[in-house]
């Protein structure tokens, strides 16, 4: 059947489920979901979509506005794709750890950039980028903030949309396993799977740092996950577990994933993958759903490359952890190590907070 689209949005979702040949170990299945197929590259196309659409409802957002909104990279990107099909200008907050080819992505669909370059007495950025949101919204006329940490047509987007299409390809699993920060698409997914499967376990991923679960917040190099507060986007009720992945850990497995499965993911879902190969150990005979939030291409010159890696200290890390094989990863995940989470709260090793 032929379908012509009348705008690149609405080829959002219908994103491909994979089965993971050489990380399925311990009797386990571990499905993937390639968010990466969505237009602007991410699992966020849907939540723009959705927190657009309701302010364009609504009239928080009027005709020829202007959307600003802080942004790691892939949200902006998405609103970049609906500036340019629906005429709105789009100003991007970031930070220079957002990889250039996310940069370059928004810029060339007429994205305008406000780069923040002094990070808070943390080390973080996501902070001082509210600010200068704030700053903007105050000076630019018909301006519009998604405020995807809060607004609940983020949440929604994956509690009505994403969670029929997951539920549709695979309609029975033990475990959904995703990366979380602004925790849209794992609140909005884990309150559906709940519903229709109550038994399925919901695994939180975050990064070793993120202050996201409440944790206290210290510098980390993965991008898309974590954050540097709570945000009133996740729903704790409906996480069952927690995993702390580590920055080697997270990039490794992504690395391994591309050259073992031809699989070209982000790096948050490579921790995501890292935190499933560590579920099924634990619950072995699992059928384990993972998001894959965005796609490697995203990191080209960054993680996937390595005199980044080595320059950030991760290329010997990875190395001493023995994470360069599936047989590797799946010994390290067996048994994470994360020195950067304090003992003090109880997880002595990588790991799960709930316990
Ligand atoms: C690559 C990547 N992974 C994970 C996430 C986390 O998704 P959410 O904001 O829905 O928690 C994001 C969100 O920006 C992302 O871009």
């Amino acid at each position: 059947m032929t379908v012509i689209y009348n705008s690149i949005l609405e080829t959002t979702g219908h994103t491909p489920v994979v089965r993971l040949r050489t990380l399925s170990a311990f009797a386990s299945e571990i499905l993937i979901k390639l968010e990466s197929f969505n237009p602007g590259g991410s699992i966020k196309d849907r939540a723009a979509v959705s927190m657009v659409t309701g302010a364009e409802r609504d009239g928080r957002l009027k005709p020829h506005g202007t959307i600003i909104e802080s942004t790691s990279g892939n949200l902006g990107k998405s609103l970049a794709l609906i500036g340019a099909t629906r005429g709105y200008r789009v100003i991007l907050v970031i930070d220079p750890k957002a990889p250039r080819s996310m940069v370059d992505f928004a810029t060339a669909l007429g994205a305008e950039i406000e780069m923040v370059d002094t990070p808070d007495e943390s080390g973080g950025y996501q902070r001082p980028r509210i600010e200068r949101v704030q700053q903007l919204l105050s000076v630019t006329p018909d301006a519009f903030w998604p405020d995807q940490y809060n607004n609940p047509d983020n949440v929604r987007a994956h509690f009505e949309l994403t969670s029929r299409e997951l539920l549709n390809d695979v309609p029975e699993f033990d475990a959904l396993v995703t990366a979380v920060s602004t925790g849209g698409h794992i609140s909005g997914l884990s309150a559906a799977v709940k519903q229709a499967l109550p038994d399925a376990i919901t695994v939180g991923v975050d990064a070793a740092g993120s202050a996201a679960f409440g944790y206290p917040f210290a510098k980390y190099s993965m991008r898309g996950l974590g954050l540097a507060w709570k945000p009133g986007n996740l729903d704790h009720s409906v996480v069952d577990r927690v995993h702390l992945v580590a920055d080697y850990e997270g990039i490794a497995t992504m690395r391994v994933l591309a050259r073992n499965e031809g699989l070209l993911v982000g790096e948050s879902a490579g921790a995501a993958v890292f935190a499933a190969v560590h579920h099924a150990y634990r619950y072995p005979g699992s059928r384990i759903v993972v998001m894959a939030a965005d796609g490697g291409v995203n990191y080209l010159g960054e993680s996937f490359h390595p005199d980044w890696l080595r320059a950030d200290g991760l290329a010997d890390k990875i190395e001493a952890a023995g994470i360069t094989t599936p047989e590797g990863l799946v010994a390290a995940a067996s048994r994470p190590t994360n020195e950067q989470v304090p003992t003090e709260y109880g997880l002595r090793t990588a790991t799960l907070a709930n316990d």
